[in-house]
């Protein structure tokens, strides 16, 4: 199946978002990237020259291959510089109202049927965002990249209820073209990723809080014994321990068994402010790194 695309609009220009863009258009593919804040926009522009400048230094790409990667993006201040774009991935903050609000506006906007409404969720349910999106409700479909966007090679592909298959066809034709790996799955809270990934996080937390061993051991095992490339509570620092605490919460809601319940060692470092590396300390301290 071909995935007939040339212009993708981002929504979002966080850390997914410029992510997305920036392989979007190193993969030759015209990118517009919009977010509501004007910052976003700028920060996401400088990393997109930083990244790019470092690939040419480190010779993974020559100076013309990155100046065209990057005459490719472009950055809109308003949702309307998406019009013209043939897919859009959605890559705002994971909140259900916000996206459920966006899915509206770009069902509105965007009324050819080949447009995919693509969204980058981790944990909210696809077949809620595209009865959002009404009668684009077929061409709503989860685009799951991960983080580092640039280098890791995963994009879970997500089947909404109402998802056409051939919105999903084409959601992994394009994936493979933006130099990915794209698997599916179902809409299932947390689909395969976190639904297999956040137990065992968690499951980490229970085993630090009952004593078996501390976090140092807990991961030391996990990475020699199980050959794991991180142990579970530094990537749970790295993740941020409010993300992780927040997708236990949609597993325990939607799936409603007592094994999904958050950690309350996991629940109390959340409250004490403890976020893992972006707050310099989780489980670890980072603040002199
Ligand atoms: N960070 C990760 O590791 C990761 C991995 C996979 C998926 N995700 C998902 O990707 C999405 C984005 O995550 P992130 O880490 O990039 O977040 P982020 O906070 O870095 O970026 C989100 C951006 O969205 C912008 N935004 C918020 N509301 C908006 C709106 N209505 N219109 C336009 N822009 C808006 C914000 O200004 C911000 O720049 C979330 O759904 C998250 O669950 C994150």
């Amino acid at each position: 199946m071909e995935h007939g695309v040339s212009r993708i609009g981002v929504v979002g220009a966080g850390q997914m978002g410029g992510g997305i863009a920036q392989v979007a258009a190193v993969s030759g593919f015209g990118a517009v990237v919009h977010d509501a804040s004007a910052e976003a926009l700028d920060r996401a522009k400088a990393l997109h020259e930083k990244l790019l400048n470092r690939a040419v230094e480190k010779e993974r790409m020559t100076r013309d291959e990155a100046d065209a990667a990057l005459a490719r993006i472009s950055y809109a201040p308003s949702l309307d510089g998406l019009a013209g774009c043939d897919w859009v991935v959605e890559a705002i903050v994971e909140d259900l109202a916000v996206k459920r609000e966006l899915f509206g506006r770009l069902a509105q906007m965007f009324t050819d049927d080949r447009v995919a409404l693509a969204s980058n969720t981790s944990s909210i349910s696809i077949t809620a965002l595209a009865a959002a999106a009404n009668d684009a409700a077929p061409r709503v479909v989860g685009m799951h990249f991960f983080n580092p966007v640039p280098v890791m090679k995963l994009v879970e592909v997500i089947r909404g209820v109402q998802t056409a298959d051939e919105i999903v066809a084409r959601t992994v034709a394009l994936a493979e073209a933006m130099g990915k790996t794209p698997l599916k799955a179902n809409d299932r809270a947390g689909f395969v990723s976190n639904r297999v990934l956040m137990p065992m996080i968690n499951e980490a937390f229970r085993a630090w809080m009952e004593g078996v061993a501390e976090p140092e051991a807990i991961d030391g095992i996990m990475t020699l014994g199980c050959n794991h490339p991180m142990g579970p509570l530094r990537l749970a620092d790295f993740i941020g321990l409010d993300t992780c605490e927040h997708i236990m919460n949609v597993l325990h809601r939607e799936l409603g068994e007592a094994r999904f319940a958050p950690c309350p060692l996991l629940r109390q470092l959340v409250a004490a402010g403890r976020l893992g590396d972006k707050t310099g300390r989780g489980v670890y301290d980072h603040s002199k790194r």
